[in-house]
C-alpha cells in the first residue's frame, strides 16, 4: 500500500517536472522592434528602467524611466538615493534627470538629521496619469528618524510633480507620530502608487502597516501640506483603505 502511494507521487511529481522542463525550453526572448528603435542608456549599476511611464504633454510625448540606484545630481549628500528621467522617444540617449527633490536629509530646529535618503530607491515607482496630467514617483526605502532621532522606520515617501515638471510637492502618509511596527513605521509607502486620470486622487499602496497587513491610502493630490492621514482607532482586522475625506 505504502508503496502504491509513494509510486503514484512519483509519477505525478516526473510528469511536473516534465512540464516545467517543457515551458522552460519553450521561453526564448526577442526585441519587438529591431531596426527602428531608440535606445537610452543609463549610469550603470543604477538600475536604470527598473520602472517605465509614458508620459504627454502640450503634444510632446516622452518616456520616463526610474533608476532606483542612481546618484541624483539634485543630492549630492544623498548617496545613490535614485532618480526618474525624462527620455524623448525620437533620439537615442537623450535623457534628463528630474528634480522631484532637491534637497538632502530634512533637519530638527538643531540642524540634526531626521531621516536619510540614502539607499530610499526613489524612482522605484512610477505612475503618470496621461496625458498633461502630474506624475508620481515614490521612494519606498525611506527612512524616517522621528522627530526624537531614536528610531530608523522605512516609512517611504512618494513626489507628485504637475505643470510639465514645474512644480513638486512630497506626500509622506506615513511619516506620523504612529511610529513602530505595530503602526505605521514600517510602511513603506509608495511600494505601489498611482493617479486617478483627472489627476485629482494619488493612491498609495503601504503594506508594512499595521503589522504588515497593509494600507492603501487615497489622497486628495491638491492637499495642502504637511500631510497626515486621519486618525483611526482599533485598526487590527484586516487590509485597510483610508480615504481622506473629499
Ligand atoms: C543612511 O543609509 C545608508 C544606506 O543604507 C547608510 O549607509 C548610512 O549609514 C545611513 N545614514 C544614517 C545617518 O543613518
Amino acid at each position: 500500500m505504502m508503496m502504491m502511494k509513494m509510486w503514484s507521487r512519483c509519477v505525478v511529481l516526473c510528469l511536473l517536472s516534465a512540464l516545467l522542463l517543457f515551458l522552460l525550453q519553450s521561453v526564448e526572448g526577442f526585441n519587438l522592434e529591431t531596426a527602428n528603435h531608440v535606445r537610452h542608456n543609463g549610469p550603470s549599476s543604477s538600475m536604470f528602467g527598473f520602472t517605465v511611464a509614458t508620459y504627454k504633454e502640450r503634444g510632446n510625448s516622452w518616456v520616463l524611466v526610474g533608476a532606483p540606484e542612481a546618484q541624483n545630481d539634485y543630492q549630492p549628500t544623498v548617496r545613490r538615493g535614485g532618480a526618474v528621467y525624462r527620455c524623448t522617444i525620437g533620439e537615442d540617449d537623450n535623457c534628463q534627470m528630474v528634480p522631484f527633490d532637491r534637497k538632502g536629509s530634512n533637519l530638527d530646529t538643531q540642524g540634526r538629521e531626521i531621516d536619510n535618503k540614502s539607499g530610499q530607491w526613489f524612482g522605484a515607482t512610477l505612475n503618470s496619469a496621461g496625458e498633461n496630467g502630474p506624475v508620481v514617483a515614490c521612494a519606498p526605502r525611506y527612512v524616517y528618524f522621528t522627530n526624537k532621532r531614536d528610531r530608523r522606520e522605512p516609512v517611504g515617501t512618494c513626489y507628485v510633480s504637475r505643470g510639465e515638471f514645474q512644480s513638486f510637492s512630497e506626500y509622506s502618509p506615513c511619516r506620523t507620530a504612529l511610529h513602530g511596527y505595530h503602526r505605521h513605521g514600517s510602511c513603506q509607502a509608495g511600494f505601489s502608487a498611482a493617479i486617478s486620470n483627472d489627476g485629482e486622487r494619488l493612491f498609495s499602496g503601504n503594506p508594512g502597516a499595521w503589522y504588515w497587513q497593509g494600507q492603501v491610502n487615497s489622497i486628495d493630490a491638491q492637499a495642502s501640506f504637511p500631510y497626515t492621514p486621519g486618525k483611526f482607532g482599533g485598526a487590527f482586522g484586516s487590509g485597510q483603505v483610508v480615504q481622506q475625506s473629499l
